[in-house]
């Protein structure tokens, strides 16, 4: 454990990056989410107790959206889906989150869970293997943020499908590949509504403790063996924050995993988790206020994997 005060560094970090606050656009491809303020900002981190400490609008829900892949990811490997690496890869993209053209090249087989194509397989595994992949994740949600207000937003996901065409066709071109085992509507749809799931700061970063609890869930049961969780890390590591992952961990030093609604969760293994949302995002599809406020969390603190 360490001595530090984190709430009293959340406040430090939020005072230091505020600047930063409000700069970057939000998302502007599913209408549903261009119309967020761009000045809000909040923080959280729970440790590995239990313990959540905030900082400003850290108890707002928000749009997950892209953060799920980390939640479906380890839900998959914990329902026994370790032959997934035979159909997606772990090596960083260095393209966009919805490119189509390296997909072609690599024959069907997404370069990592945590751009579209490789979530999309993802999702399509827990389908196979829960029956119901959007409520496995739901389920599972509500129970380590221990919040069962935690839910979908129809709104979202109803954008999402109306606007999902480059989704559908890295789905469909992984289908003909044979690298999708059930229907693509359906994986689609299950997908669209993983992604709308609204989460705080602090029900994120209780979701995210079993990646620093090396697999431990809230109820101290194990999801993941801890060399799981370890791999579960170095995937965030690498490939977490899209094209901007070398760049992330550059400046952070911790697993991180984005999304578009501009959240980010981190993880400081054996310590706490944490997350951070401001909905202005860098031209990678990060938050700039979020990176920023990572960083200076790290740096104050010295707290980091390296
Ligand atoms: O698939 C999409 O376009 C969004 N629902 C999720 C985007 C996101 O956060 C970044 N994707 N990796």
């Amino acid at each position: 454990m360490t001595d530090t005060d984190y709430q009293a560094v959340l406040e430090e970090v939020a005072a230091d990056i505020a600047p930063r606050i409000g700069q970057g656009r939000p998302a502007g491809y599913i209408p549903a989410l261009a119309d967020v303020d761009p000045r809000r900002f909040g923080m959280a981190l729970a440790d590995v107790d239990g313990q959540v400490y905030g900082v400003g609008d850290w108890g707002e829900p928000f749009s997950t959206q892209s953060i799920t892949k980390v939640f479906t990811l380890a839900l998959a490997l914990a329902h026994g889906g370790h032959n997934l690496w035979q159909h997606v890869g772990r090596e960083p993209s260095g393209n966009p989150f919805n490119s189509l053209v390296q997909l072609e090249y690599e024959n069907g087989i997404p370069r990592n869970p945590f751009i579209n194509a490789g979530a999309l397989v993802v999702t399509d595994r827990l389908l196979g293997m829960t029956g119901d992949a959007r409520g496995a994740l739901l389920e599972f949600l509500r129970a380590e943020s221990g919040n069962e207000a935690v839910d979908f937003a129809p709104h979202v996901a109803e954008s999402e499908a109306a606007h999902g065409e480059r989704n559908a066709a890295l789905a469909y071109f992984m289908a003909s590949c044979g690298n999708m085992l059930n229907p693509v509507p359906a994986v689609l749809d299950h997908y669209f509504w993983q992604c709308s799931i609204e989460m705080s700061c602090g029900d994120l970063a209780l979701a995210g403790r079993f990646l620093a609890r090396h697999g431990l869930r809230a109820d101290g049961s194990r999801l993941l063996s801890s060399s799981e969780a370890k791999q579960v890390n170095a995937i965030m590591l690498t490939c977490g924050t899209y094209d901007a992952a070398g760049n992330f961990a550059y400046r952070v030093g911790l697993p991180g995993k984005s999304g578009i609604g501009g959240g980010i969760i981190a993880v400081l293994p054996g310590y706490a988790t944490l997350c951070v949302w401001s909905p202005g995002l860098d031209e990678h599809g990060n938050s700039v206020a979020g990176v920023a406020a990572l960083d200076r969390f790290t740096t104050l603190t010295g707290l980091s994997v390296f």
